[in-house]
Order: C-alpha cells, then structure tokens, then sequence
C-alpha cells in the first residue's frame, strides 16, 4: 500500500472508530488530553472479547497458569529491584527555543537515520555532526535520559517518603506475588501467572491513535521455569503467541518477527523477539517475547529480604527460578484487528465499508431486525427472536432505525457477522432471513435452529 493510502486507512479507522462509539479521545470536551483514550459501547466489547480470547487460552485453559489481579500502585522498592527506577528510560531532547520536547530517537528516524543499538550519546553526536533541527526549525539541546514512570504520592504527606509509581508494567505486581502463588497453591515447577490490567507510561511522544499511549492494558504471563529449561519453553511460547494472532484475527502475513540485539533489549532480558505488524503508519511492536532469566525474582529477593527461591523436590536442589515473559498489548492488539478487518467493495455502486470481524470478537454477533417498525406483530415477533438469541449468550442487538439498508450499511461498519431479518413470510414459516456480512448472501433459516 503506497503511503498516502495508509495515510487515508488510519484517518478512515480513527473517524470510523468515534463515529461508530468505538474509541473517544480522553476528556474530550476539554479539548482531550494527549495519550489516554476512552472506550466506546462498542470498544469495552471489542476489548473485552478480546481479553477473554487470551485468558481462556492463557490461563484458564492451561493447568499451568494462575490468574492475578494485582494493584496498580505498588510499594516504591518495587522499582528499585525492577530496575524501572534507575533504566525506563526514553532518550529526550528539548528544542531551546519552544522548549517542547522530543524523542530523539524518533527525531534521528524521521530523519532516516537507523538507531538499532544507539546510545544517547551517540544520538546526541548524530544530532549535532549531522545538524538536526527540532521540528520548529530550532537548534536542539543536549540528548537526556527521561524516566518514563508516572509518580504519585500514597496518603496525605506528598514527601519523599511517600512518593511512588504507577506501574509500567503488569509483570512487577506477578513477581511480587510469586511466592504468594507459590505458598498458597503449591504449583509445581514449570508454572505461569497471568494477569491483564492497567499499566502506565508518561511517554515523551504519545502518537499513532492507540498505539503509543500513556494508559494502556497489558495481558502478560511470567512463567517460572528451571534454568536449563528456558529455550524450550521461549519456543513454547513463541508458538502461543502466533496463535494468539489468529485467534483474534490479526492477519498473520502482517505480522513478522524480529530477534532483538544486545544493546537494544529492555535491561532485564538476555533474549527478545519483538512481533511486529505493518500498521498503516509503518511496521513497528505489536507483542514482545522475553527471556528474563531470574533478574526479577533475584532482586525482588534481594531487595525485600525475602526468600524467593524454589526447592526442587526431586532434584533435590534449591534455585531461583528463570522467567520466560509473552507480553500483548491490548490497544496495539486492538489496532492490528481493526486495520486487519477493514474492508471495502462496492454494492450498487456505492463504497461499502465492513469490518471483518471475528464473530469471537465481533462486538454484536448478530444484529435482529422486525421489517417494518410500525407493524406491532413484526416487531413482536423480532422481539422474540432477539431474546431468544440473547438466552444463548451470544451478543445481539436489536436494531428497527431507518430502512434495511440502512440498517445493513450500519451493522457492517461495526463488523456484525448476522443480520436477521423478520419480515410478514416470517409470521407464517417461523423462518427468518439471515444475512451473511462479507458475502451478502442472504439465506432462509428456521427461527428454532437459529
Ligand atoms: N513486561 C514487559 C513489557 O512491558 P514492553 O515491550 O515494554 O515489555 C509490552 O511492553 C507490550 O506492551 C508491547 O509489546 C505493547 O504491546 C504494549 N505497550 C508498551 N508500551 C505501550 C504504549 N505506550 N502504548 C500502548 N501499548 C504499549
């Protein structure tokens, strides 16, 4: 796809998002507020859906893997044994005119320069030897480090000693609930946590609509594993992650791996494979894989003073157990779905516009409407299939606005996979018309076997 055409899908995905109530910019109606998002009716569902995907693949439908929920402030020594403290870090740099602030990462690739395995200070010598201007036109200040955690204060004192963070990352609040898991439940090694849930980054450039954002959802597992066992089951996961892309319906010839280097992988992995999709402003992260060896529980043990080790029983041997980490990100998921099920083909020579949804996904999966809305016993009867749908628990909607075509055009924007339709043959036959989204076939069906 050239890149105006990328340029037209993402300002199509973004209009059709808030048109249709999928996603809303944060406090909005004062004017938003850059890098936090809102769900629509139709995004809580879409997300949902989507957490429900990966939990029952991750945790519940594995004997191996416990959920969490743990809490989003945590105790500030986290970040200290975590590292986040003294590494989550993005490089920054501020024009010194405006003062407004930048990453010099991104700065250095807009100006097609390749960072792969820069320092800061390499990026501040490329900036001044090659003469890079701030997008105002301005000279640029010196490449700093910028610590990404947002801080806060617990209780009424805003001192240092009551001062913490929000966290980055749902994996800190697994780690310090490992030997929680561990006493309470006695699993035996090699055994995982899961946990979806908030995590948040004062990111210097949020952009890209939901891809880079300062409040986010992670669904992230860390699972404990012997020391020598770590390849077979990064291998294990890197499998589950695949899966994970076609069971929501990412399309998969959209998404390539990507083995990160030394210098470039996050402080606390010997090894990373970053999955990446083509969205339409470029191929850039969609989920990471991570080796985190025993660097979390290690430390937290150090830190807290708290014995974190595991006891072998059969080896007879006591180690610290090593970490292989799959991460998704719930919005960059989200954004891989819609850019993967935006369609459009032409129906009466006029553009259709349809997302291909999942019916897993799918925010309804089928939408019931009576034919005419003023004849009671067309709408009677539409009412009763509409709850006899709902019983199954499958999610329906009832829909009587406008003419059927309308009708139509408005359920395949918001990717219903079924359109119902009840119309006065229906009050005789007991069938109904089932339409087919991405075909527009249209089949008789009996109400009983809906
Ligand atoms: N626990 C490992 C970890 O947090 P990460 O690569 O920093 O690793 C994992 O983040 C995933 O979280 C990413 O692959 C991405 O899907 C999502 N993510 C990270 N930062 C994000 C942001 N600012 N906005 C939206 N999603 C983000």
């Amino acid at each position: 796809m050239k890149s105006n055409e990328n340029h037209e899908l993402m300002e199509k995905l973004v209009s059709l998002s808030k048109r249709r109530g999928f996603f809303f910019r944060g406090s909005e109606i004062y004017g938003g507020l850059a890098g936090f998002y809102d769900y629509g009716p139709l995004g809580v569902s879409l997300k949902k859906n989507i957490e429900k995907i990966w939990w029952d693949m991750f945790v519940d439908g594995r004997e191996d893997v416990y959920g969490l929920d743990a809490a989003l402030v945590m105790h500030p020594q986290t970040y200290q044994a975590s590292g986040h403290a003294a590494n989550f870090a993005d490089p920054m740099i501020e024009d010194t005119k405006t003062q407004k602030r930048y990453r010099a990462d991104h700065l250095l690739e807009e100006n097609g320069i390749d960072v792969t395995g820069l320092k800061p200070e390499d990026m501040n010598k490329l900036i001044k030897e090659r003469g890079i201007k701030s997008p105002d036109g301005n000279v640029l200040g010196d490449v700093m480090q910028f610590n990404m955690m947002f801080h806060t204060f617990v209780g009424a004192n805003a001192d240092s000693e009551s001062k913490t963070y929000l966290r980055p990352e749902t994996a800190q609040g697994i780690f310090t609930n490992y030997k929680n898991v561990l006493d309470s439940l006695h699993p035996k090694l090699p055994f995982g946590i899961g946990q979806i849930g908030k995590s948040f980054r004062n990111e210097i450039a949020p952009r890209d609509f939901l891809f880079r954002v300062r409040e986010f959802s992670q669904m992230e597992v860390e699972y404990f594993v012997a020391p020598e066992d770590w390849k077979k089951y990064f291998e294990h996961f890197q499998k589950q992650v695949w899966n994970f892309v076609d069971a929501v319906g990412i399309d998969r010839s959209k998404v390539t791996e990507l083995e990160i280097a030394d210098g470039d992988r996050a402080h606390y992995s010997e090894r990373t494979i970053d999955f990446e999709f083509e969205y339409p402003f470029g191929k850039k992260e969609l989920y990471g894989l991570a080796y985190r060896t025993d660097y979390d529980l290690k430390n937290h043990g150090e830190v807290s003073k708290t014995d974190l080790s595991y006891f072998d029983e059969e080896k007879k041997e006591r180690f610290i157990p090593h970490v292989i980490e799959p991460s998704f990100g719930v919005e960059r998921t989200l954004l891989a779905v819609l850019t993967s099920a935006y369609s459009e083909d032409e129906v009466n020579g006029e553009t259709r516009v349809f997302l291909k949804f999942k019916p897993e996904v799918a925010p309804y999966q089928y939408a019931v409407f009576p034919l005419l809305k003023n004849r009671p016993e067309l709408v009677d009867k539409a009412r009763e299939v509409y709850e006899q749908i709902k019983k199954t628990g499958a999610r329906v909607v009832f829909d009587d606005n406008g003419n059927i075509g309308k009708r139509y055009r408005r359920q395949d924007e918001i990717g219903t996979p079924y359109c119902v339709t009840i119309d006065f043959e229906s009050l005789e036959d007991q069938c109904v018309t089932v339409r087919d989204r991405d075909t527009g076939e249209q089949k008789r069906v009996k109400i009983a076997e809906l």
